[in-house]
C-alpha cells in the first residue's frame, strides 16, 4: 500500500513537472482602443505570429478597449509587471519622464507617412526607444495609426472657431500647447472616458484619427469634423525590460521576428483602416465632415506653429532638430 502511494505520488509529480515545463509563457498585451482598429488588429496579428513562431511556447493574450487598464494605469501596470506588453500612443510618454516622445505631437511636423517613417523606422526612432530603458521599459517597435481631425458640435474652420472650446487631449504638454494656441481649453482625459464626456458636454470637442473616432462612436456625439490632418497619432510597442531580458534567447528572437512582421502588417493597414473609417463616418450622416480650403488650412497652420518654439525647452532642441533634419521641416517657412 505504502509503495503504491509513493508510486502514484511520483507519477503525479512527474506529470505536473511536465505540465509546468510545457506551460506557455503568457504575455498580457493591454490596449485602450477597439479591436477593429489598426492597433487592435496588429496586436491580434502579433499574438497569432508569436504562437506560430514559438510553436506555442508563448501565448499572447490581447485585452482591447481598456478592458484591463486605462491609459495611466496601463503604464504603471507594465512597470510593475502586471502586464507584459502595451502600445500606448506616443503622446502618453511624457508623464513617464520621456518628454522627447512629445515631439511626435508637434503640429504639422510630418507632412505625410513617408516623412514619419524616416523617424519611426530609422535611427532617430531607435534612439528614442532606447531612452525608455532607464525606466525599466524596452521599446520594441513603432506602429502607425494616422493623422488627426478635429471635431466639435460647431463647424471648425478658422482658429477663432476654437476659442473657449473645451477640447479633450491625451496627456501631452505639446497637445496642451496646441489647443491653447487656438484659444481652446485643453482637458486631459483617459481615452475610455471620451465618448461619455462628449455626450454629456463635459468637453465640447476632441481630435483623433478617424479609426479611433469611428470605433468609439465619437462621431455620433459630434456634429462637425474638420479634416485638418494637423498632427500625428501613433504608437510605441513596449514591454517590461526585466521580463523581456529574462526570456529564453530563442523565444526572444522568435518574438522579435513576430514583432517585425506585426509592424509591417500594422503600418500596411493603418491608412486604409482610417480611410475606411472616414467613409463610414460620412455615410452615417451624423457628422458633417468638412475639408478646409487651402487658405483655412494655412490659417490653422500659422496659429499652431508657435507650439514648436513654445515646446522647445520641454522636448529639447536636439530632439526636435533631429526630426527636422530627417524630414526637412522648417517652421519658419509656414
Ligand atoms: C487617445 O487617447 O486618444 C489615443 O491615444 C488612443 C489610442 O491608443 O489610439
Amino acid at each position: 500500500m505504502k509503495i503504491r502511494t509513493v508510486f502514484v505520488g511520483l507519477v503525479a509529480a512527474t506529470f505536473s513537472a511536465i505540465a509546468l515545463a510545457q506551460a506557455p509563457i503568457v504575455i498580457k498585451f493591454s490596449h485602450v482602443v477597439a479591436a477593429d482598429t489598426p492597433k487592435g488588429k496588429a496586436s491580434e496579428f502579433f499574438a497569432k505570429k508569436a504562437a506560430e513562431l514559438t510553436k506555442g511556447k508563448v501565448k499572447v493574450e490581447v485585452y482591447a478597449n481598456s478592458a484591463l487598464y486605462k491609459d495611466k494605469e496601463e503604464m504603471e501596470a507594465l512597470q510593475l509587471g502586471a502586464v507584459q506588453m502595451l502600445a500606448p500612443s506616443l503622446a502618453k510618454f511624457g508623464p513617464l519622464g520621456v518628454k522627447e516622445f512629445e515631439a511626435f505631437d508637434l503640429p504639422y511636423i510630418f507632412d505625410n507617412t513617408a516623412e514619419l517613417h524616416k523617424i519611426t523606422q530609422g535611427p532617430v526612432g531607435a534612439s528614442l526607444l532606447a531612452k525608455l530603458e532607464p525606466k525599466g521599459i524596452k521599446g520594441l517597435a513603432f506602429w502607425d495609426n494616422g493623422f488627426k481631425s478635429f471635431s466639435a458640435n460647431k463647424p471648425l474652420k478658422t482658429p477663432a472657431d476654437f476659442k473657449g472650446l473645451k477640447m479633450r487631449i491625451q496627456s501631452s504638454k505639446v497637445l496642451e500647447s496646441q489647443m491653447r494656441a487656438l484659444g481652446a481649453l485643453p482637458q486631459v482625459m483617459a481615452f475610455s472616458e471620451v465618448y461619455q464626456a462628449l455626450q454629456t458636454g463635459v468637453v465640447d470637442g476632441t481630435e483623433n484619427p478617424h479609426s479611433n473616432l469611428y470605433t468609439q462612436k465619437m462621431h455620433e456625439v459630434q456634429k462637425h469634423m474638420t479634416l485638418t490632418e494637423h498632427g500625428y497619432l501613433g504608437y510605441a510597442v513596449i514591454t517590461n525590460k526585466k521580463f523581456w531580458d529574462g526570456l529564453p534567447g530563442d523565444v526572444r528572437g522568435q518574438l522579435e521576428q513576430a514583432m517585425k512582421e506585426a509592424t509591417v502588417f500594422a503600418n500596411g493597414i493603418a491608412k486604409q483602416e482610417n480611410d475606411g473609417a472616414l467613409e463610414k463616418i460620412k455615410a452615417s450622416g451624423k457628422t458633417q465632415v468638412y475639408t478646409p480650403t487651402a487658405a483655412e488650412r494655412n490659417a490653422i497652420k500659422k496659429a499652431l506653429v508657435k507650439t514648436h518654439t513654445d515646446m522647445e525647452s520641454r522636448i529639447g532642441k536636439e530632439a526636435i532638430q533631429a526630426i527636422y533634419k530627417e524630414t526637412g521641416f522648417d517652421p519658419s517657412k509656414l
